[in-house]
């Protein structure tokens, strides 16, 4: 199965995800895509060999569908069997996710469907949370909303800040979203719960 990874900054999650598709897993990485073109993602794929392609939002303006067009002919290219947004931060109009529907996967820093949106930390330690972590969902039309397929759980520590507790999730990130990946890939959808 070929996979392509859509990130934005610093691709940590498509590196972890680019790395366990190896030996006997059914994927492998086809394409990294980034929508901002200094992002750090884009110089490690291609580290990795992995092929990337740059669809820059900037020109685009709000013409969120031109973007988009833009995006799946870059897509349409490598014609992947499933994509992976990893620290990818545009939204995304119901008209490109209906295009790729049921095969679209997303990483996102909460329990969902607490803290749909930005500024995930800080809100948890707000609310005084005594648990946090990230969710893998997939993609559909409502923002951060889709069936869940994965879930890290986490202890927030009382002198956890919003940094401290981001670096700690985005360990997590790195182990679950390739098990969430592979099992996708091997077709299971069933939720998968860590530790
Ligand atoms: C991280 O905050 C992660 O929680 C979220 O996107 C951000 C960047 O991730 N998924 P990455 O290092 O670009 O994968």
């Amino acid at each position: 199965k070929r996979v392509a990874l859509l990130i934005s900054g610093g691709g940590s999650n498509m590196v972890s995800l680019a790395q366990s598709m190896t030996g006997d897993h059914p994927a492998r990485p086809a394409l990294v895509v980034s929508n901002r073109p200094n992002a750090g993602g884009l110089a490690k794929a291609e580290e990795m060999g992995i092929d990337t392609a740059l669809v820059d939002h900037r020109p685009f303006g709000q013409d969120r569908a031109a973007f988009e067009r833009d995006l799946n002919r870059t897509l349409e290219q490598v014609d992947p069997d499933i994509i992976c947004m990893a620290g990818f931060m545009r939204v995304l109009t119901p008209v490109f996710i209906d295009r790729w529907a049921g095969r679209m996967l997303n990483i996102h820093p909460s329990l969902l469907p607490k803290y749909r949106g930005l500024h995930t930390h800080a809100r948890a330690l707000e609310a005084g949370d005594a648990e946090h972590g990230c969710s893998v969902h997939e993609v559909t039309a409502e923002l951060d909303g889709g069936p869940l397929l994965g879930q890290a759980r986490i202890k927030v520590e009382d002198k956890d800040t919003p940094e401290t507790l981001a670096a700690r999730v985005l360990e997590w990130e790195h182990k679950l979203y390739p098990a969430v990946l592979r099992r996708f890939a091997e077709g299971d959808r069933s939720l998968l719960l860590m530790p």
